[in-house]
């Protein structure tokens, strides 16, 4: 069979700081072979650090102001138009703050992905490592899911465990987890973009190296 060689375009929805994208963007330029490639960047901010992180590698970013719009609704078939002439695949929200409403999902029907600092279901929402700390759990972690219309209650992808250690403060265990997310986050895409990820009802399996696809 030939190799796979075409490329599977991603937007990145950033609202914030953007390590997750500038994570991708690094796992894209130290694997040549990678079938990832950021087609845009979008943010809800105009001063996100995600925009400038693009920048200086080149992508295309785009800023859509919800005030600008009548409503929510105009405002996600406006972001949408704008990713689907891009001609990307996949929604990848990494810190993107804004809850995408069956306007914006149905558009892209089980192709939207999100990083969660958390082991979900646990934990959903704000402050979730936070959460996590004052709890006294004793793992922590993050998870790549599918985005549903609820909050962070689409189907799990990946998961990876963080062990939460007796000296830990939220902020330690936060930047552990997002060592990890950083990690996670491109092996998923890759995953997805080689099309090794097979949603069955809630259940999410990754195909094997070799699986006939
Ligand atoms: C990460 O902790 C991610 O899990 C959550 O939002 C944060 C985004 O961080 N969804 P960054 O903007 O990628 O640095």
């Amino acid at each position: 069979m030939d190799k796979q060689t075409e490329k599977y375009k991603i937007a990145v929805l950033a609202s914030g700081r953007g390590s997750n994208l500038q994570a991708i963007i690094d796992y894209i330029a130290i694997n040549p072979d990678s079938l990832i490639e950021i087609a845009l960047v979008a943010s809800d901010q105009p001063g996100a650090q995600a925009l400038s992180r693009a920048e200086a590698a080149g992508i295309p970013t785009l800023v859509l102001i919800p005030g600008d719009y009548p409503g929510k609704a105009a405002y996600e078939q406006s972001l949408a138009g704008r990713i689907k002439e891009a001609g990307v695949e996949l929604v990848v929200l990494a810190g993107f703050m804004r809850m995408l409403s069956p306007v914006f999902l149905e558009i892209f029907t089980n192709r939207v992905v999100n990083i969660h600092p958390s082991l979900l279901p646990a934990f959903v929402g704000l402050e979730a490592q936070k959460q996590a700390f004052r709890y006294g759990v004793k793992v922590s972690g993050c998870t790549v899911h599918f985005v549903d219309i609820g909050m962070d209650s689409g189907p799990i992808i990946a998961q990876q465990v963080v062990p939460v250690l007796d000296d830990d403060d939220p902020e330690s265990l936060a930047g552990r987890i997002l060592e990890q997310e950083h990690i996670l986050y491109p092996r998923v895409i890759e995953w997805l973009a080689r099309g090794r990820v097979q949603l069955e009802g809630r259940r999410v399996r990754i195909k094997r190296l070799g699986d006939q696809i």
